[in-house]
């Protein structure tokens, strides 16, 4: 732990071109910290800079531009089971921001922290005939604590949540903390009818943020989305809302097989239909090219710094287009660097009642 603590300690005052001798100390007091008590408390600097630097590092995000202005909320002395839920929704009303969204993360306790049991704080349920099917098991854990949706396409999930040595439970968002957008086409009224609609703010809550050694299992985080995720992933996957059969319908194209191209044609209009509808409520929202272009700033700004960028290529491509973006001319390290997000390991995240 304290080379990894080192490590990041030395980054973080080269970075700011902080004092080296108050380094010198600070790492001193850490050593020793770690010798007594086997871990070690982070200063709120540099719980800050790391949350950031952590982002900095995500090897599949694209809107990695954005990393300094993070807002990072330190929630690790948060015990309270009122106090946790009402954090929780603050940090969805915050980052809301009435629609002009802020990046934010909030971050609990490390060694024991309340547990989160939802991927995103905010999602649909899935059911065996409708909703999300990524989110079923989730679904079906919310049901045996007793939750039940009104069984729609797009039902928010409740909060599932533990405080350490508490039993799992579910909480319901009061509804006017979550903003929606209806999903709708200026030129294919049709599209009006399939009542499509997705949620203004993903933030993810089902990784750990890792600092200096130190993994913080409960560390909510957002951005705002970058239309494709939507547009052609979450509504289009075959395993996801499998819709571009429905779509190409309500845009008047029947003829579905490959030469004709209209499994190609809807995705672009479908894309333009949630670009839109989101600008049109006022919710942040970046389509694939600005987003790829703000990536190329990002690189050369790293790169002034003499740091290089790793990524994952096959995120950073756009699922839409992507050749009409330099990043899918170039190949991209892949490395993992601390500190960083990092996937929880199957058996930490995985249903509790499912789980043996
Ligand atoms: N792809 C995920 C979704 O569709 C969200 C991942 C995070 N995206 C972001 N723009 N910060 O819900």
């Amino acid at each position: 732990m304290y080379k990894e603590a080192k490590d990041f300690i030395e980054l973080m005052y080269d970075e700011l071109g902080k004092d080296k001798q108050e380094m010198t100390r600070r790492l001193e007091q850490i050593y020793a910290e770690i010798q007594k008590t086997g871990t070690y408390w982070h200063t709120s600097e540099e719980l800050t800079y790391g949350a950031k630097v952590a982002w900095r590092n995500s090897n599949r995000c694209i809107g990695r531009a954005h990393w300094n202005g993070l807002n990072v909320v330190d929630a690790r002395d948060i015990t309270n089971e009122s106090t946790f839920i009402h954090s929780i929704e603050d940090h969805i009303v915050q980052a809301t921001n009435n629609g002009k969204i802020k990046p934010y993360i909030t971050i609990y306790h490390s060694d024991h922290p309340p547990r989160i049991y939802n991927n995103q704080l905010i999602r649909y349920a899935g059911y065996d005939d409708c909703g999300d099917p990524m989110e079923r098991e989730v679904t079906q854990l919310a049901e045996h604590l007793g939750w039940q949706g009104p069984h729609t396409d797009f039902d928010v999930l409740p909060l599932i949540y533990q405080m350490p040595g508490d039993k799992v439970k579910y909480h319901d968002y009061p509804s006017e903390i979550i903003k929606e957008v209806p999903i709708t086409h200026p030129h294919y009224p049709k599209l009006q009818d399939l009542n499509l609609r997705w949620y203004a703010v993903p933030i993810i809550s089902s990784m750990d943020l890792k600092i200096g050694g130190i993994t913080y299992p409960s560390a909510p985080f957002n951005g705002w989305y970058m239309v494709t995720e939507i547009g052609v992933r979450n509504f289009t996957d075959s395993y996801r809302y499998n819709l571009l059969e429905q779509v190409a319908r309500a845009f008047e194209l029947d003829d579905l097989k490959n030469t004709s191209f209209n499994k190609d044609r809807p995705l672009i209009e479908l894309n333009y239909a949630v670009y839109h509808s989101f600008r049109a409520h006022g919710v942040s929202m970046v389509d694939h090219l600005t987003a790829a272009k703000q990536f190329e700033t990002f690189e050369r700004n790293e790169h002034k710094r003499e740091r290089d960028v790793t990524g994952k290529w096959s995120w950073l491509a756009p699922p839409l287009s992507p050749t009409l973006t330099r990043n899918y001319h170039h190949g991209y390290s892949n490395e993992m660097r601390d500190p960083n997000f990092h996937y929880k390991k199957k058996s930490h995240s995985g249903c509790p009642i499912h789980s043996s």
